[in-house]
């Protein structure tokens, strides 16, 4: 694998961000950065999502233009992704000057194959979903079941794109690569979509959406935003119909995009018959994940639910973002919902980060000093008892990593950290050098500590900053790509002295940690 590009879907500015949005970043960063481990070219884009009518009637209702009102809230779309240390190689706004470019040329293109053409049209449009709605999808009394509210009748010549000329190889694209959506079992819902699919309006008129991005040679029709949205994906690496750039040449197709199963059908279908009409590479793999509530209860303005992540950060005092990012990584099993509660966030980073994994690393670096003055001696370096479960290890979150199974590849780490504690236990090195064994206690401290930096590189990806703590006292370098990991990068000489062993991770209601506050 030379080059891996991951995508995020780009946020709705006329909010904050929340958690649910905080998860999908999550998700892909930690992705990202596993991927970094095995390829040099790994590339991460975001951004946010900032044409449409719902930016444009809220910065009226509050007095300022809907540039300014973009302006300050993708402010705090990056300053939340810097809180959580989201790694992302580049953020683009739909309101970057290449991307309307770009995006014009596009529609232009599209216009000049015929994919594109004019048209009267009555249509239900609902803002909260920025789409237009068939009778059908709406609930018993005339509302989106999306947003619960009544969509409005909209009467325009719009443009329209040629979705139903696409249709079949849609099918047969899904059909014959049945790991393109993931999971699985999410591919049937899109062919069921796309049996009844129209084609589909793509501009709005000037008058009643002024917000967008005009269509090139006819300015009082205005693109709308699913077209504008969803190219961002490829003007932001360089796509240009008049000639790519060699960073788009490198990148292009995605190896996996990843967004939330409420807008599937817009990147399994509209996408996807978008990249075949300006013929392009279609994406390896859509990644749709869950959704994440709060105890268990959607999340929504009216029920005053709706958590921010940096509130979490700051509410239990956090110095780093590792526990929610560890958390969240590990909220749900690939694909399906999750949730987050104040309790089971705290037991569960507790349990497996203070407890079970940064427990393990500070007494065994203890015992190391407290026996032989933070040396490991040459004769400790025989073979590793534990070697062949952390290299099945690695291998086995690789595995997890290849079907982007965060939640999975986090329980196969853990499971390794426990199976190093039982370790410890079994072998027992207090007593070891209680009867004076002490060859066999260096080994047993030194495997312990060797299978902690493999332990170090696999939770790199959700815990960063835990990880770099606990390679900083190893003395490990990180950069290791996950095919060169083994058991053997500890070598014969001083590891540590004992005023430089530090926690790598507090429980959250410790002392220590209340002092900290
Ligand atoms: N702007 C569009 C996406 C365009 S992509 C070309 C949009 N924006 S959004 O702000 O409403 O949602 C952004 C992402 O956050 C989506 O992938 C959505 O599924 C995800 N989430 C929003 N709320 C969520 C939860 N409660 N839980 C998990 N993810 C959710 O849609």
């Amino acid at each position: 694998m030379t080059k891996f590009y991951t995508t995020t879907a780009i946020d709705y500015v006329n909010g904050a961000p929340h958690i649910g949005h905080a998860y999908e970043k999550i998700l892909t960063d930690v992705i990202y950065r596993h991927f970094t481990q095995r390829c040099e070219d790994a590339y991460f884009l975001t951004g946010t999502d900032e044409h449409g009518i719902k930016i444009q009637k809220t910065a009226a209702e509050k007095g300022i233009s809907p540039k300014e009102f973009c302006d300050m809230n993708a402010q705090k779309f990056k300053d939340a992704w810097k809180a959580l240390d989201i790694d992302y190689s580049q953020f683009i706004r739909t309101t970057d000057e290449q991307h309307e470019k770009i995006v014009q040329k596009i529609f232009k293109k599209l216009v000049e194959k015929g994919d594109i053409y004019k048209h009267s049209y009555t249509g239900l449009y609902c803002s909260g979903c920025e789409a237009f709605l068939n009778e059908k999808d709406l609930t018993e009394d005339g509302l989106c079941p999306d947003h619960q509210k009544k969509p409005e009748v909209v009467e325009e010549e719009n443009y329209f794109f040629k979705l139903t000329k696409y249709k079949d190889a849609i099918i047969k694209h899904i059909k014959t690569n049945p790991d393109f959506i993931v999971p699985s079992f999410r591919a049937n819902e899109v062919i069921n979509q796309l049996e009844n699919i129209e084609d589909i309006s793509v501009s709005r008129v000037k008058t009643n959406v002024n917000w967008g991005i005009p269509v090139l040679d006819d300015p009082e029709q205005v693109i709308y935003v699913w077209i504008d949205a969803l190219s961002n994906y490829i003007t932001a690496i360089g796509y240009d119909p008049d000639g790519n750039s060699d960073k788009f040449e490198k990148l292009w197709p995605a190896d996996v995009q990843v967004i939330g199963k409420d807008i599937l059908k817009f990147h399994s279908i509209y996408w996807i018959a978008i990249l075949m009409a300006l013929e392009l590479p279609l994406p390896k793999h859509i990644l749709a994940h869950g959704w994440i509530t709060i105890d268990q209860t959607k999340m929504s303005k009216s029920l005053g639910n709706v958590i921010s992540p940096t509130a979490v950060l700051e509410a239990f005092n956090l110095d780093i973002p590792d526990p929610l990012r560890y958390y969240m990584a590990s909220a749900a099993p690939c694909g399906k919902d999750g949730n987050y509660s104040d309790e089971d966030f705290k037991e569960k980073v507790n349990a497996h980060l203070a407890n079970s994994m940064g427990n393990l690393l500070n007494r065994t670096l203890s015992m190391l000093v407290k026996y032989f003055d933070g040396d490991i001696k040459p004769e400790f370096l025989n073979k590793n008892e534990l070697e062949k479960q952390a290299l099945e290890t690695v291998k086995a979150v690789k595995h997890h990593f290849d079907y982007f199974e965060v939640q999975e590849a986090a329980q196969k780490i853990i499971e390794l950290v426990d199976i190093t504690n039982k370790y410890v236990t079994d072998n027992a090195p207090w007593t070891l050098a209680k009867e004076e064994k002490m060859d066999k206690c260096g080994e047993v401290l030194t495997n312990v500590l060797q299978v902690m930096t493999v332990i170090s590189s696999l939770i790199y990806p959700y815990c960063p900053n835990i990880a770099s703590r606990m390679a900083e006292q190893l003395g490990y370098d990180l950069d290791i790509k996950l095919d060169d990991i083994n058991c053997r990068y500890l070598k014969a000489g001083h590891l540590i002295n004992k005023d430089d062993i530090k926690p790598v991770f507090l429980r959250m209601d410790s002392e220590l940690a209340d002092k900290k506050k």
